[in-house]
């Protein structure tokens, strides 16, 4: 189905063509004087140059042949040359019902390609910390617009599993416990199936093993080494590796489900392993990869480069693989595995350059198609309301875990001093209400930048907040349901919601229309420019012309049955849209809050 601003720029552009103008002048855009106008064609003014006439006379023929169109309740020239449309609330009405009849509300896809979605990369064995957060809810959404659009789309964690933490917990574990087989190079037998540690000893082994790296360079030595051998192969280090894996991973899993993201593939560094020795081999033969200082580098600098991009290092003096080097083979594992048409990755954008160097390296040494897209989706830092990078309130870098359950909390106080709640559903509530609170918090600024995390104003009921996107959904829920109560009670009235949105009979009820013929436009537009944000700024606007039109109309309390009707129509188009976007934001809405 053909978005509002195609179907009107196609009635401006064959009068363009009947008032002997080129049609390709019709285009028509939202308008920058919403007080005179809806929409606004300037193409008159473009068209003057080429028909050495003035753009005034160009617009009036242009709306003299449109001056009785249907679509449009005014159209009209206005000096120099603009074009100011509004629609008619015929048309709207038309647009809307279509709009509730197609599949994904006519929404036009993309030509289906695959999509990888890289994001997450959480590091093994380290809690995560809101540092992973923007890229699990960034991630999640884009995936999810992806998806909707038609493509086939594998979200990736990539786990961080095969760096230097790895070594520095054996290091760390080995000294603590000396006698363990997995240190024993003469044990030949089955490792044991209970892993040594449980998650919280994990949790506290890590970050104490990284403090005494960092003052013991005997320590540090070792761990490399340790890093090294477990590279290699050697066999008790692998067996601690898996019992790493399988003590953290499913932690992982859970923290992620609490934000309701969730992988399709739990692939990490660890799982191209194999792939990195013929990689290597494959760019030296070829000759893209040489020496440099003892490492092995590819040249990537371009000769239009503004900063200087220094050669890719793909193997360290001492033969160990970097963390371009893992990249590098990942993307020849999709390939192989899933042949991507186009891979995304959603991480800090101070890893910008490590990407640059990534991608020239990959299409250089042709370990992706020629025609395969690869976007970087770098996003800024999020910050404490100091401006600093967000800590605990003792400074600390602030965990994930504890993060959500402070927003959780905030939200049930807030839930239950509303009202009084059950106990129970309040907790649910306040769990679901916490969750966009967060993701709202952060999707709804540009990803790129940097952003301040604000729990009050995060978590508030008012403003450009995800509890106010739910509140309002929640709203038009319990309107759905007294009216579906109402008619249960009345005899003659069987049958679902009415289905067909009327003509809009007040400027509250058109402006809420408007807003909502914006959908396709939004979600397209989310999808070209990588852009979750562009769904929020869509669904506030909607949810204040909601809340507009609910001020200002008795729904519920109006007698006339058709009017009536053709109100709830409405509601259940707004609040089947609401839902909509959120899910691809990657959150939900209570029955009541
Ligand atoms: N584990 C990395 C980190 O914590 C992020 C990984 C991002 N993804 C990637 N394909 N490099 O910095």
């Amino acid at each position: 189905m053909k978005t509002i601003l195609e179907q009107i720029t196609d009635i401006v552009s064959e009068a363009f063509g009947k008032a002997g103008y080129d049609s390709t002048y019709g285009k028509v855009g939202y308008s920058n004087r919403p007080d005179l106008c809806e929409y606004q064609c300037n193409g008159a003014m473009a068209a003057a140059k080429t028909y050495h006439k003035a753009p005034i006379a160009i617009a009036e023929d242009v709306a003299g042949a449109l001056s009785d169109n249907e679509a449009f309740s005014m159209i009209s020239a206005v000096p120099p040359g603009f074009l100011n449309i509004r629609l008619s609330k015929g048309f709207l009405a038309k647009y809307l019902n279509e709009m509730k009849e197609s599949e994904c509300f006519g929404l036009e896809k993309s030509a289906p390609v695959k999509i990888i979605v890289d994001y997450g990369g959480p590091n093994v064995a380290k809690p995560l910390h809101v540092g992973h957060l923007r890229a699990a809810i960034i991630g999640e959404s884009v995936k999810r617009i992806c998806r909707y659009m038609g493509n086939e789309v594998i979200g990736d964690v990539h786990l961080g599993d095969w760096g230097l933490q790895m070594g520095l917990i054996i290091t760390e574990l080995k000294s603590r416990q000396p006698d363990l087989p997995y240190f024993d190079d003469k044990y030949t037998g089955q490792y044991p199936e209970e892993p040594p540690f449980t998650l919280s000893e994990l949790e506290e082994i890590y970050p104490s093993a990284s403090a005494r790296s960092k003052e013991d360079e005997a320590f540090r030595e070792e761990a490399l080494s340790a890093t090294k051998q477990l590279q290699k192969g050697e066999r008790g280090y692998r067996a601690l590796w898996q019992h790493i894996i399988d003590v953290s991973v499913p932690d992982l899993k859970r923290n992620y489900a609490e934000l309701m993201v969730d992988f399709d593939w739990w692939k990490g560094e660890s799982s191209v392993d194999p792939l990195i020795a013929p990689m290597v081999d494959d760019m030296k033969k070829k000759g893209f990869a040489h020496e440099s200082e003892g490492a092995l580098v590819v040249d990537v600098a371009e000769e239009s480069d503004t900063k200087e991009v220094p050669p890719c290092m793909i193997l360290k003096s001492d033969g160990a693989a970097l963390y371009t080097t893992t990249d590098l083979a990942t993307l020849l594992d999709r390939r192989q595995t899933f042949d991507p048409d186009r891979v995304i990755y959603v991480v800090d954008k101070r890893q910008d350059m490590h990407f640059v160097q990534v991608f020239r390296t990959a299409r250089k040494c042709g370990i992706v198609r020629e025609d395969t897209k690869l976007d970087f989706l770098g996003f800024g830092t999020m910050n404490g309301k100091d401006g600093k990078p967000f800590k605990t309130r003792e400074g600390g870098v602030m965990r994930l875990e504890r993060l959500i359950g402070e927003i959780k909390d905030t939200m049930y106080k807030k839930i239950t001093e509303n009202h009084p709640a059950d106990p129970e559903e309040a907790k649910k509530t306040s769990e679901t209400v916490a969750v966009a609170a967060i993701k709202y918090g952060d999707l709804s600024n540009q990803a790129t930048k940097d952003y301040i995390f604000d729990v009050d104003k995060f978590t508030s009921f008012e403003g450009n907040t995800g509890p106010y996107i739910l509140y309002t959904i929640v709203r038009i829920k319990s309107i759905l349901a007294k009216y579906t109560e109402s008619m249960r009670s009345g005899e003659e009235q069987k049958g679902g919601l009415p289905r067909t949105v009327a003509e809009a009979r007040n400027e509250a009820e058109k402006a809420l229309m408007l807003e909502i013929s914006k959908f396709s436009e939004a979600v397209t537009g989310a999808y070209e420019e990588i852009a979750p944000h562009r769904i929020c700024a869509y669904i506030y606007d909607v949810c204040n012309e909601f809340n507009r039109f609910y001020h200002e109309t008795r729904i519920l309390a109006e007698e006339d049955e058709r009017k009536k009707s053709g109100w709830i129509a409405l509601l259940v188009l707004t609040k089947e849209i609401l839902e909509k976007c959120i899910d691809l934001l990657g959150f939900e809405a209570p029955d009541r809050m």
